[in-house]
């Protein structure tokens, strides 16, 4: 019992520990990403996002092009036409243009290799930190973002999502958040910026773990056989005990 007490504690320090490495000042709560590896349609635009908006700084060195594309039902033209824009082969992995040293030039940190951000990071992280860019004049990209402060990322979506800034009252609401008004408007609406973002998140979810669909309906069906073989055997244990009682 006081092992397990022990183990309970233990749990909750980790999980306290690493939620609060994300935890922004104030009091920003994470929206629920709410994404669906399962949802091929969502997954096909995820990786059409992450090509163009994301691999021009980004990498992610574990994920070969013809991984996704048979992962996500693509023929290999379908996956050339959509996917590979700059001489790639179907083979070869999801590199970034961008070098090392360049990006640390220009950004002072290089950008992270996406092929387990989901997993270090959580969707639901994601899913907030790609919404949560605003203009910040102070910072060298010109934003800043509520959930990393001063990133060094530029609001790549700007276009999509628009431009908010905090407004003239300046820093904190009484809850210490941060009040943003848009002050330009993207080609999006709200909810359409949020569903683009949801199709981006999933497919990061995805490639850091492409197994992780196949894993979920096998253990649908082991649990389905585990289930059929209980009743299989409770009756033969009934029929063997029959004339003992
Ligand atoms: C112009 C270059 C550039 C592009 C394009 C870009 N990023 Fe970034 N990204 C960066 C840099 C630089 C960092 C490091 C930020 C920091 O540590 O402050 C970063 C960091 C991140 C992080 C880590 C945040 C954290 O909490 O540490 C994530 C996640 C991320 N980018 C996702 C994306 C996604 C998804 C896209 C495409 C929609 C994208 N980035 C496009 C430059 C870029």
């Amino acid at each position: 019992m006081k092992l397990r007490l022990g183990i309970v504690v233990a749990t909750l320090t980790l999980s306290m520990a690493a939620t609060a490495q994300h935890a922004p000042a104030g009091g920003l709560v994470l929206e629920p990403a709410d994404n669906d590896v399962t949802d091929t349609a969502s997954l096909q635009r995820g990786a059409k996002y992450v090509v163009n908006y994301c691999l021009g700084c980004h990498s992610a060195q574990y994920v070969r092009y013809s991984q996704v594309g048979a992962g996500l039902g693509l023929t290999e033209d379908e996956l050339i036409e959509n996917l590979m824009f700059t001489g790639e082969r179907p083979f070869d992995t999801m590199q970034s243009a961008l070098r090392d040293e360049d990006a640390v030039r220009w950004f002072g940190v290089a950008p992270p290799d996406l092929s387990l951000i989901a997993r270090s990071r959580g969707t639901d992280y994601l899913y907030n930190f790609l919404r949560g860019f605003y203009a910040d004049d102070s910072t060298l990209t010109g934003a800043n973002n509520l959930w990393l402060d001063n990133t060094a990322m530029p609001h790549v979506l700007w276009q999509l999502q628009g431009i908010r800034r905090a407004t003239e009252t300046g820093e904190a609401e009484s809850d210490g958040t941060l009040h943003l008004e848009t002050v330009r408007a993207g080609e999006l609406r709200a909810a359409q910026y949020d569903d683009v973002v949801r199709d981006i998140v999933n497919f990061l979810d995805y490639i850091g773990e492409p197994m992780q669909v196949e894993r979920q309906a096998l253990g649908i069906r082991v649990i389905g056989f585990l289930l059929l073989f209980l009743v299989l055997s409770y009756m033969l244990k009934r029929e063997i005990w029959k004339d003992v009682h």
